[in-house]
């Protein structure tokens, strides 16, 4: 797979938004990407304070910011860009 073709994950490590959620958001989207082997697919980033503190946490997807975002939400929105990019190897959200 060409890396053009990755879907970026930018997950804000900003003190804030880490400690009001983006800490589980990474060790699910780790697990997530991981357990469906989805590795070569999904690029995942962090980023330093994005300064919208007071909108986080905060996470962007392929250049689409996602604010006041839940663990679980994420993963919704990270399935969904998966299926709109064709990807079948992603599994159901638990
Ligand atoms: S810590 Fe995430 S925007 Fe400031």
């Amino acid at each position: 797979m060409d890396s053009a073709d990755k879907i970026i994950v930018v997950v804000c490590m900003g003190s804030s938004c880490f400690s009001r959620g983006n800490s589980l958001t990474l060790k699910l989207l780790q697990d997530y990407i991981h357990e469906n082997g989805i590795e070569d697919r999904v690029e995942l980033k962090g980023s330093l304070c994005e300064d919208c503190c007071k909108c986080g946490p905060n996470i962007t997807i392929n250049g689409a910011r996602y604010s006041e975002v839940s663990a679980d939400a994420c993963l919704q929105h990270l399935a969904e860009h998966l299926q709109s990019n064709g990807c079948r190897e992603a599994g159901p959200l638990s």
